[in-house]
């Protein structure tokens, strides 16, 4: 008897891990005191001790990975400086600082701007509204930035002038879904290169988050970017942090597990339940500090 030819599997590429450097802020002040995204609810009890644990275990991870975590003191007041991919956008040792929307954060600007100061970083203070890597992503060369809710288009200008890069902006149009970085993921900057394709990185996102124009538009440009279903995205799985090899998500995010490991990613799974309170997860929690 004979065995009938099987296709060749599709190999998922080898992926390697790249070392990070983060900046985090324990959420010693963490709490829901204001409304300034729907999943915010003051009424709901939250449990800040739960929080500063969930969010230890993100910290705890990173290192395990050997990639680095640089601490912002929290401030009293400031409930959502747990919340540190707000607090800039950084390439190449220069900081972008933020301009916060809504008054409630207005104060976390300053002490970003001095903390880049105080760790070597050239700071650019903005004019326009804007909130870091929250609406910012470095994707190979090009800065994907979001608006809608919270950067706004003028900022995508902004940011592109600081940085000399292109800049494509991408509105987002479902309010549960109000940064950038909660309907897409940037899981490895440079990918293609070694085929002799062209560098580009490689992104997961959630398709219903964006208008018809800006959907068109990362079709263009990201043909084989992993679509995530609405269920997915909905338990904030697109909210994760990946070194091209490692990608740390929400355990709801079973589909997006799945995706993620037949591409040859490995999947980390993090509870950061407590911070979801907060309209927050993985990503929101992680800055990328990317030097000169
Ligand atoms: N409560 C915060 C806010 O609404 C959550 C920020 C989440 N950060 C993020 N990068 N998506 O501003």
């Amino acid at each position: 008897m004979t065995t009938p030819e099987t296709a060749t599997a599709t190999e998922a590429p080898a992926r390697t891990a790249q070392h990070r450097r983060y900046l985090m802020c324990r959420p010693e002040h963490f709490t829901v005191s204001y409304t300034i995204n729907p999943w915010m609810e003051p009424a709901n009890p939250t449990d800040t001790a739960k929080a500063v644990a969930q969010w230890q275990k993100l910290y705890d991870l990173y290192l395990e990975l050997g990639h680095e975590v640089e601490l912002i003191d929290p401030l009293p007041g400031y409930p959502d400086m747990v919340y540190t991919a707000n607090g800039g956008f950084v390439i190449d040792g220069r900081a972008y600082v933020p301009k916060f929307r809504f008054v409630e954060r207005a104060g976390e600007a300053p002490a970003f701007a001095e903390w880049f100061r105080a760790a070597g970083f050239d700071t650019v203070i903005p004019e326009e509204v804007n909130e870091g890597e929250g609406d910012f992503l470095l994707a190979g060369d090009v800065i994907l930035a979001g608006t809608g809710f919270r950067s706004t288009g003028d900022s995508h200008r902004e940011v592109g002038e600081a940085f000399g890069r292109e800049v494509i902006s991408l509105n987002l149009v479902d309010p549960r879904f109000y940064h950038l970085d909660t309907a897409l993921t940037i899981l490895d900057p440079v990918v293609g290169a070694e085929n002799g394709g062209p560098e580009r990185a490689n992104i997961a996102y959630l398709p219903h988050a964006f208008d018809d124009a800006s959907r068109a538009i990362l079709e263009e440009r990201f043909p084989e970017a992993i679509l995530v279903s609405d269920e997915d995205g909905a338990v904030f799985g697109l909210n994760s942090a990946s070194d091209g090899y490692n990608v740390i998500i929400s355990p709801r995010a079973t589909g997006f597990d799945k995706q993620l490991r037949e591409r040859g990613y490995n999947p980390i799974m993090i509870d950061l339940s407590e911070l979801l309170l907060g309209g927050g997860g993985i990503k929101c929690c992680t800055l990328e500090l990317r030097a000169a």
